[in-house]
């Protein structure tokens, strides 16, 4: 097996044994914004998958949720860490939650693993070669319409007061089957290589939330740009998943909902 998908799977089953364990326990909470929860397990779950990182390889770069390092930025390669994507759903007791750990050279992705502690799934990818879950294929769905579609998305903690993303809410909503709001966004992502969903988008995640997910679902047959469209950078503004078959008209609806938010601001506008 390829070596560093390898290191992802070993990494990110001793994280799900780690999340599992603390979802049992009493949770030490704490706030780094707002909104923004992190507990004891979210730290745990970092230390263990990034020592494994940094003893298997030294000079490979980490960018983590929760702070820690590796090599200096600059080396060939960086892994991209969520120790616990959900921390809101995990502090509550609520088992929809994640590990995500992703591998970039540059800008390219190489693999990309996330694991669902509490329903023991593993999705993976390694580029080219396809996304599995527990080791087997998976493809996005076939439904070329968003109007018989799911689809999902999440709120950012941070700047939640300036967000449009409760227009983008509505909108979805009355064009689809539904818009879910599941509270991982590398869960997300995978639920739509898998074809649980046909599409999802976001305003305001971090390179950690999708580096894996963005590369599971494109190895999966689906698409993943920015809400215009664009690429879509690690880390940029916004993303926009799906199937591909329903991309460009999530891609429209979004241009629509963008310039009623933008009329609906101007002075004298009535504001929902
Ligand atoms: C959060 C989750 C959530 C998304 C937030 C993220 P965290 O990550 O992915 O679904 O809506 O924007 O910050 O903080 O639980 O790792
Ligand atoms: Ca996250
Ligand atoms: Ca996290």
């Amino acid at each position: 097996m390829n070596e560093f998908l390898e290191l992802a799977l070993e990494a990110a089953a001793e994280a799900a044994t780690i999340i599992r364990t603390g979802a049992e326990q009493p949770k030490r909470i704490e706030y780094k914004g707002d909104v923004d929860l992190v507990t004891d397990t979210d730290r745990r779950s970092e230390a263990a998958i990034v020592a494994r990182i940094r003893r298997k390889f030294p000079d490979h770069a980490i960018v983590a949720e929760e702070g820690s390092q590796g090599a200096a930025r600059g080396a060939r390669y960086t892994w991209y860490v969520d120790p616990l994507d959900g921390t809101t759903n995990f502090a509550h007791g609520y088992p929809c939650f994640a590990s995500s750990i992703a591998l970039y050279e540059g800008e390219t992705p190489v693999v990309g693993v996330v694991v669902n502690p509490m329903l023991q799934e593993t999705f993976s990818a390694v580029s080219g070669e396809g996304a599995q879950l527990n080791g087997k294929a998976i493809r996005v769905s076939t439904i070329p319409k968003l109007s018989a579609s799911l689809v999902a998305t999440g709120f950012p903690t941070h700047m939640r007061h300036n967000s449009a993303n409760m227009d983008f809410y509505w909108g979805f909503t009355l064009r689809s089957h539904g818009v879910r709001r599941d509270g991982s966004a590398a869960l997300d992502l995978c639920s739509v290589a898998c074809g649980r969903f046909e599409g999802f988008w976001e305003f305001g995640l971090n390179s950690w939330d999708t580096a894996a997910g963005s590369l599971i679902i494109q190895e999966a047959g689906g698409k993943v740009t920015s809400l215009e469209g664009g690429e879509y950078p690690l880390g940029g503004p916004t993303i926009l998943a799906s199937n591909a078959l329903v991309h460009d008209e999530m891609r429209e609806l979004s241009t629509e909902i963008l310039a009623k938010v933008a009329d609906n601001s101007k002075p004298g506008a009535i504001v929902r």
